[in-house]
């Protein structure tokens, strides 16, 4: 989880900051307090620092970068970021969105703390009287002020056009304030997580990749298949409701896939994301998932079709009935035709739902096993990238 606090001078970045840390285990980067400190250590950048801070300006970005390397490589495995006082121009918006990258995780939001003018200074002067600053006297606050309107306030535009800012009433009472941040946070919190469908034929492979796209970026696996397989030799209620829809190849009830589906999420509340293999297969069922993911702030990533010719699906199919790991719909043309002909009528109107919410992706699955996961972890990447 990473976010970033932002607004002017004086809106309360730091206050709100104190409460959030209390909250979330969270890595805290505020710039200002690190330059301050720099500032008493008297070091290089420290000094670097100085005049412009007591001037009211901003300190150059490279200084600035510097400040949160060092910050990050101190703080390896942390849980996420807050971040105060930064991005504060157009360049380290694009420094963030690197830093972000290389740690293989994303910026969940920019919540901007909204004040008036005159609020602010008197916010500042009131806190002169205790705060120590050098730059809370009435000139140094008025510019800035100006430099926020200038430098800083173009920033926001840029998380508006990714949809990551939310712009907050800063004025009222600290706690309301905190409540509706805390709010936004957790709306947000989805964005972070990957969830990725896999739909494709029966036999396109989607057992065997998604067990492998799920190990190589650390989410679980959920096959509702498999999970209803274990059912039925434990015996259990829900097996032996499964089992005859699943000898004859043919959908199972909504209703018992679901409550395998929340059992599993459930069981796994710090999830980075999950991979859902042949789930949903119908479009109530996708209507379903929905739902199932809001309840717990998460929701689908992408679905990722995995496309094969369907004589090769019935060659894989017939190919596996003479195995070991047979399934009993595997062992005759009709059943295998059946399975063919059901995916068709039931899953076209999947992919068409996930079409019009620009979640729809798909990928060769034919060639090795290797061959096709190259193609999935290419295209997962590829859409990591894009939610940047
Ligand atoms: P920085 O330390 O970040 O200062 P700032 O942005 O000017 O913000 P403040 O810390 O003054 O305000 P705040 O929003 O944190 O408000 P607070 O919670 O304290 O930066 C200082 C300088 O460092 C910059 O000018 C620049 O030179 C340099 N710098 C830092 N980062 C940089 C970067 N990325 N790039 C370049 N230069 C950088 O609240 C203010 C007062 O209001 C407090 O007394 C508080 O008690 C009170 N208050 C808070 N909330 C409320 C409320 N709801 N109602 C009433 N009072 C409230
Ligand atoms: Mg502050």
């Amino acid at each position: 989880m990473n976010i970033a606090l932002f607004g002017p001078p004086g809106a309360g970045k730091g206050t709100q900051s104190k409460k959030i840390l209390e909250k979330y285990n969270l890595t805290y980067i505020s710039t200002g307090d690190m330059l301050r400190s720099e500032i008493a250590e008297g070091s290089d950048l420290g000094m670097k620092a100085k005049s412009i801070i007591e001037q009211g300006g901003l300190v150059n970005d490279e200084l600035i970068i510097q400040l949160i390397e060092k910050k990050i490589k101190t703080n390896p495995g942390s849980k996420g970021i807050l971040f105060d006082g930064f991005p504060r121009t157009t360049v380290q918006a694009y420094v963030m969105e690197g830093l972000m990258l290389k740690l293989n995780t994303s910026l969940n939001c920019m919540i901007s703390l909204e004040v008036p003018e005159k609020e602010l200074i008197n916010r500042l002067l009131l806190r002169a009287k205790v705060s120590g600053r050098s730059d809370d006297n009435l000139e140094v606050i008025k510019n800035r002020l100006k430099e926020y309107e200038n430098k800083t306030k173009p920033v926001a535009d840029f998380y508006a056009k990714k949809h990551k800012y939310y712009l907050l009433n800063g004025v009222g009472e600290i706690d309301k304030i905190f409540e509706n941040i805390i709010s936004i946070v957790e709306q947000t919190k989805s964005v972070s997580q990957t969830n990725i469908v896999l739909l494709g034929k029966p036999g396109a492979g989607k057992g065997t990749q998604g067990n492998l796209l799920a190990k190589e970026f650390g989410l679980i696996y959920i096959s509702t298949g498999k999970m209803m397989r274990q059912e039925i030799k434990d015996g259990t209620e829900i097996g032996r409701l499964a089992k005859p829809y699943m000898d004859k190849g043919e959908i199972v009830p909504d209703e018992i896939p679901i409550q395998l589906i929340e059992r599993k999420i459930n069981e796994n509340p710090d999830a980075k994301g999950f991979t859902f293999k042949g789930f949903p297969r119908t479009l109530i069922q996708a209507y379903i998932m929905d739902g199932l993911l809001q309840r717990v702030n998460m929701s689908v990533s992408a679905m990722i079709d995995m496309k094969i010719p369907t004589l090769e699906a019935i060659k894989r199919l017939s190919a596996r009935g003479r195995t070991e790991k047979a399934r009993p719909y595997d062992k005759n043309a009709e059943l295998i035709v059946n399975r063919l002909e059901q995916y068709k009528d039931k899953t076209n109107p999947v992919i068409d739902y996930y079409k019009n919410q620009e979640k729809y992706f798909s990928i060769r699955a034919e060639g090795s096993e290797k061959e096709v996961f190259e193609n999935l972890e290419k295209k997962v990447e590829d859409i990591l990238h894009d939610a940047y």
